[in-house]
């Protein structure tokens, strides 16, 4: 048993007024291909075959990058000659079993859907998923005899009067055996209304071969809608975020609005989580139970532990935060950030490739990177790594339950030993041992009976 899928993605995409194909257009953060590709291969014993014809180097691509390549193929289509001369291009490589024809700009189809759609094709029977609309304009007609048969797909151009009043639809994604699809299509020909070769005529050619088309519907009309413009991707990226965010409640997770909550990429969830609006989900990211995060917040590939609080308008990327440490409001937490249980990173801290240790306080408008903080060390307002000395990196490593006062400048590569405190203002340029008190900066000067200036009248 095998399964061949094709997927046809060739098209210009005039519509979208753009220099990216239309098929690479990201859907919830993913190329709208992807989301096909992706559904196709969840499909059992799939070998997927892209046809591609404009950017088609870029298509190639962006789906090579993201499969590892071993069930995906790409079979070029020079020009655009129709549906029908698209899916030909595949006939050299298909199994002997059965074919599956699917679009590159019709993202949000189902596996169900599809699995439905395979059960009902044999040697007697292709399969046909059709969809009713109140406006049919633009789409091929399903035209069905008396006995409800259906027996041809008509295109809207190529339709007469009585046949555009019909309202089921042909959504373009259909199934047969590949000695059928072998069969009909070196036999379509190009004599119509767009001079293409449509591969809708298939339907024609199996009622004449004695071939049953089974027609079946999608569970929703929101899965075989396609993207032409930016109007209709934008309103298909609502209809998944909605379901996303139905997905998520469903679990156990508190949306303060599903409708302004953004999932581009896959989240693994607890229970008795609470989201506030605004919040955008990135890549990979875990939530544990009862985290709670606030108003517009951007989390991209981290993890977060049990009990954490992520205040609003915090980004994070590439952040591990542990049980119960909070971070903002404005925090900004950059890839390599660990923070340990209980750990406080407040307002306009930075902090990148450092680790916060249990316990440890950066409360207030702070700079770590490259950076190892020992439990309980409290980190005052303004402390800043200078990691950099405008060629390479350095590190800073702080021991436990140090005091670091505000203000201070720690010039790494730079140590701090266990229970030290450093002054606040301090340029730190050299190792401070466990329990000293380091003082770096120019003593203070007062002058007595010092005049202020007076502003001169004349000026
Ligand atoms: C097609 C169907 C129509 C159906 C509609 C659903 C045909 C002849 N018509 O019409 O019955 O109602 O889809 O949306 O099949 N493509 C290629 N190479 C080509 C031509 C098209 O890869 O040579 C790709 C396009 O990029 C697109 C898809 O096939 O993703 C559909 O092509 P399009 O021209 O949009 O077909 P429609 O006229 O919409
Ligand atoms: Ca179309």
């Amino acid at each position: 048993m095998s399964l061949d899928v094709v997927i046809l993605a060739a098209g210009q995409g005039t519509r979208m007024r753009s220099k990216t194909p239309k098929v690479l257009h990201p859907l919830a953060g993913r190329p709208l291909v992807r989301h096909v590709v992706d559904t196709a291969l969840s499909l059992d014993d799939a070998h997927v075959h892209v046809v591609i014809g404009h950017g088609g180097d870029s298509v190639r691509d962006a789906l090579a990058m993201a499969d590892g390549g071993s069930a995906l193929s790409f079979c070029e289509q020079r020009e655009q000659k129709g549906t029908g001369h698209a899916v030909a291009q595949t006939l050299g490589g298909l199994g002997d079993d059965k074919v599956l024809v699917l679009y590159g700009d019709v993202p949000l189809i189902q596996t169900r859907t599809l699995q439905t759609l395979l059960d009902q094709v044999d040697e007697q029977h292709m399969a046909l998923l059709t969809v009713t609309l109140e406006d049919p304009t633009g789409y091929g007609r399903i035209v069905r005899d008396d006995r409800q048969a259906v027996t041809a797909i008509v295109e809207h151009k190529d339709a007469d009067a009585a046949q555009r009043d019909i309202r089921e639809c042909n959504t373009g994604i259909m199934a047969m055996t590949s000695a059928q699809l072998t069969r009909w299509l070196p036999a379509l020909s190009s004599d119509n209304a767009q001079a293409e070769y449509y591969l809708t005529d298939v339907i024609a050619m199996a009622a004449a071969d004695g071939v049953e088309v089974r027609a079946s519907q999608p569970s929703s009309p929101v899965e075989v809608e396609g993207v032409n413009d930016r109007r209709q991707l934008a309103a298909l990226e609502r209809a998944y975020q909605r379901r996303q965010a139905e997905h998520l409640m469903s679990a156990g997770v508190g949306l303060a609005d599903p409708a302004r909550f953004d999932l581009r990429g896959d989240v693994t969830v607890g229970r008795d989580i609470h989201i506030d609006i605004n919040v955008i989900l990135e890549g990979q990211v875990t939530l544990e139970d009862d985290v709670v995060i606030g108003p517009n917040c951007v989390i991209k590939d981290s993890v977060i532990r049990r009990g954490a609080v992520i205040k609003a308008n915090s980004h994070l990327e590439g952040v591990e935060m542990g049980e119960e440490s909070d971070c903002g409001p404005f925090a900004r937490l950059r890839p390599g950030t660990r923070l340990g249980a209980r750990a406080h990173v407040g307002n306009f801290v930075e902090t990148k490739n450092a680790r916060l240790a249990d316990g440890v306080k950066a409360g207030h408008l702070t700079y770590l990177g490259d950076a190892e903080i020992g439990a309980g060390t409290n980190v005052g307002a303004g402390t800043i790594t200078c990691n950099y000395d405008g060629a390479n990196k350095h590190r800073t490593q702080i021991g436990e339950n140090v005091f670091v006062g505000s203000n201070s400048s720690l010039v790494a590569p730079v140590t701090i030993g266990n229970g030290a405190t450093i002054a606040a203002g301090s340029t730190i340029t050299r190792e401070v041992e466990e329990d000293e008190l380091a003082i770096g900066r120019s003593r203070q000067v007062v002058k007595q009976g010092w005049q202020r200036p007076v502003k001169n009248p004349d000026s």
